[in-house]
């Protein structure tokens, strides 16, 4: 048995079309309102909506650290319960801080790609991801349970 999965790499996120490229501004403005005193690590998420509109989240940190939340989830509760009809087509997201050193990939935590998952199966379409690396490479795959093999779901 072999798990493979496609994905594109781009040297910068300019090279993207338009409407992609709209996405990263919104996620890089999201993560400069990161409330990140702690790990002075920052991230942005942003969520195109099948109806055109895009969400933002970033990454909401607590002094009791695990009442923390990822920008990607505060995202996609804040979308469960405002728009819970609502199609999610694409999910960006960018970061920036010493935490992940400049050249590594950035991709979500493990329970940030679970909560994608279910994302998913609320509805019929795959959800891409936009992950934009602090060196502004950009990596996309195409369905984001290409991200979590073997994930907990139904
Ligand atoms: N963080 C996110 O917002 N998304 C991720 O996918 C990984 C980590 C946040 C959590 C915490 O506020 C900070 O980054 C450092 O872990």
């Amino acid at each position: 048995m072999e798990f493979s999965f496609n994905y594109k790499l781009l040297s910068h996120y300019n090279s993207l079309p338009e409407n992609d490229r709209i996405l990263v501004n919104s996620a890089f403005s999201a993560m400069e309102r990161a409330y990140a005193p702690y790990s002075e690590f920052r991230v942005g998420a942003s969520v195109l909506l099948g109806n055109g509109e895009i969400i933002q989240g970033n990454n909401q940190e607590n002094l009791a650290y695990p009442s923390g939340l990822c920008a990607e989830r505060v995202a996609l509760f804040y979308i469960g319960a405002n728009y819970p009809n609502e199609v999610i087509d694409t999910i960006c997201i960018v970061a920036k801080g010493t935490l992940v050193s400049e050249e590594l990939l950035l991709s979500p935590c493990g329970g940030c790609r679970q909560v994608m998952v279910e994302s998913a199966m609320r509805q019929s379409t795959p959800i891409r991801v936009i992950m934009v690396n602090q060196d502004n490479r950009t990596l996309i795959v195409n369905r984001v349970e290409d991200l979590l093999p073997f994930a907990f779901s139904k």
